[in-house]
C-alpha cells in the first residue's frame, strides 16, 4: 500500500482511497497530517535558518527547552534525531550516575534494569534493553550490563538491584511490546526502589509521551517523577526530533564534550516541535484525549464483551489503545484496512489503535463501527 497524501486523521493511498489513520505514522504524526499551522511553522522556519550545528546558540532549541521543562519539571533538556538516541543517551546517563555513585571509579556500577517485552529501539544500547529475540538475533554479543524484570512485579525488579546497579529503565507504557500499561502502585514503587538504592529512575515515553494518554507524560497519572524521560515520535509531528530531560539532581552529568549530535535540535527540527506544541494547547488536546478516551474506550470494551471468541481484552490510556485478540491480528488489520481503517499489529496478538490527538468523537466512533463490522464479519 502506497500513502500518497494526508489531511487531519486521513489518508489517500495511490489509488485515490481514503483511510482513517489510527497509526499516526506510529504515534508521531500527533496533531494529524499536514495541520496548517504546522505546516506554515515549517515553511517559515525553512525560508529563514534550517541549521547552524552546536556552536551557536538557537532561539528555538531554547524556547522548545523551555516548553518541555514546563511540562517535566525543573531540569535541562538535550535534542537529538530519534527515540533510539534519546534512549542511548539515557543508558549514557546511567553509566555516568554509576561512576558517581561508585565514588569516581568506572566500570563497577553500570548495570541496568529494564523489563520484559520491552522496546527501547534498534541501536545496540537499545537492543541491548529489549529482552526480545526477534530484535537481539544474530546481533550478539551485545552491550554488557543488562538485567530484565517482570512488568508490574515490583519483586522481580528489587531482586536484580545489586552493587553494580544504577538505573531501572522501563517505558511508562509498553507500546511494541502489546500497550501494556506499568500500573501506578508499581512506577510508586519503582520510584522507592531507585531513592532507596540511589539508582535513576529513567522512562521512556518515546511512543507514550506527548498527551497520547491523556496527560503531557504517561507517568503524570502515577503522580510520580523520573530522573529522567526520552521522548521523540510525536515531539515533531512527522519532522525528526528526540529529546532527553534530566531532572535536576542528574542534570549535571553531562558536561561540554560527554554527548552530543551534529543534527539534534536544528532551528527547522524545533520550530516542528514547537508548532505541535501550540497546536496541543491551543486546541487543548491534552483535555480532549483524556474526555474523549474514556467513551471510545468504554465503546471498545462493549465490542470486546460483545466478541468474546476473537478479542480476549482491551488496554490503555487515552489515544493509546491495544486490543488483544484471541489469534493473529494480521487478518485483522488487514480487514480493517479494507474497510478503511489503518491500525498496527503489536505484542503478539494485539492491535494497537494510535490516532492523532486531535481526532474527533466521530472520527473515534468511526472506527469502533468499522471494527464492529469486522469482528460481527469475520465472527460468521
Ligand atoms: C517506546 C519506544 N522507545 C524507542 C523507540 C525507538 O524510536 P525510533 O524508532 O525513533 O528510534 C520506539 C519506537 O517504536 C518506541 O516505541
Amino acid at each position: 500500500m502506497t500513502i500518497v497524501r494526508g489531511r487531519g486523521s486521513m489518508v489517500w493511498d495511490d489509488q485515490g482511497k481514503a483511510y482513517l489513520d489510527f497509526t499516526s505514522g506510529l504515534a508521531v504524526s500527533a496533531i494529524g497530517h499536514c495541520h496548517p499551522q504546522w505546516v506554515e511553522a515549517v515553511r517559515r522556519q525553512a525560508g529563514e535558518l534550517v541549521h547552524t550545528s552546536n556552536l551557536f546558540r538557537n532561539p528555538n532549541q531554547a524556547e522548545l527547552a523551555r516548553r518541555l521543562v514546563g511540562y517535566a519539571g525543573p531540569g535541562r533538556v538535550f535534542f537529538c534525531n530519534s527515540g533510539a538516541e534519546a534512549n542511548e543517551a539515557l543508558l549514557k546517563l546511567a553509566r555516568l550516575h554509576g561512576v558517581r555513585r561508585s565514588g569516581g571509579e568506572e566500570g563497577k556500577c553500570y548495570k541496568v534494569i529494564s523489563a520484559e517485552k520491552a522496546f527501547h529501539g534498534r541501536t545496540f544500547g537499545g537492543m541491548s534493553a529489549t529482552p526480545q529475540e526477534k530484535i537481539q538475533k544474530n546481533f550478539r554479543p551485545l552491550v554488557p550490563g543488562f538485567a530484565h524484570g517482570e512488568l508490574n512485579n515490583l519483586q522481580s525488579f528489587a531482586d536484580l538491584v545489586d552493587e553494580a546497579t544504577a538505573a531501572i529503565f522501563v517505558e511508562t507504557i509498553q507500546g511494541e511490546g502489546g500497550v501494556n500499561p506499568c500500573t501506578p502502585e508499581f512506577l510508586a514503587g519503582l520510584r522507592r526502589l531507585c531513592d532507596k538504592h540511589n539508582l535513576l529512575l529513567l522512562l521512556d515515553e518515546v511512543q507514550c509521551g506527548i498527551c497520547r494518554t491523556g496527560r503531557f507524560f504517561a507517568f503524570e497519572h502515577a503522580g510520580i517523577r523520573p530522573d529522567a524521560i526520552g521522548m521523540a515520535k510525536g515531539l515533531g509531528g512527522g519532522f525528526p526530533i528526540g529529546a532527553v530531560w534530566i531532572g535536576e539532581g542528574a542534570a549535571e552529568l553531562f558536561q561540554p564534550g560527554s554527548h552530543g549530535t551534529t543534527f539534534g535540535g536544528t532551528p527547522l527540527a524545533c520550530a516542528a516541535a514547537l508548532a505541535v506544541l501550540d497546536v496541543i494547547e491551543r486546541e487543548r488536546l491534552i483535555a480532549h484525549v483524556g474526555r474523549e478516551g474514556i467513551p471510545w474506550f468504554q465503546a471498545l470494551a462493549g465490542l470486546a464483551k460483545a466478541h468474546p471468541g476473537q478479542v480476549r481484552g482491551i488496554r490503555g490510556h487515552g489515544f493509546m489503545i491495544g486490543v488483544e485478540m484471541a489469534g493473529e491480528p494480521a487478518p485483522y488489520v488487514a480487514a480493517l484496512r479494507e474497510q478503511g481503517l489503518l491500525t498496527a499489529a503489536a505484542g503478539g496478538n494485539c492491535i494497537r489503535f494510535l490516532p492523532p490527538l486531535n481526532a474527533t468523537a466521530a472520527e473515534l466512533a468511526r472506527s469502533v463501527e468499522i471494527f464492529g463490522a469486522v469482528l460481527s464479519a469475520r465472527g460468521q
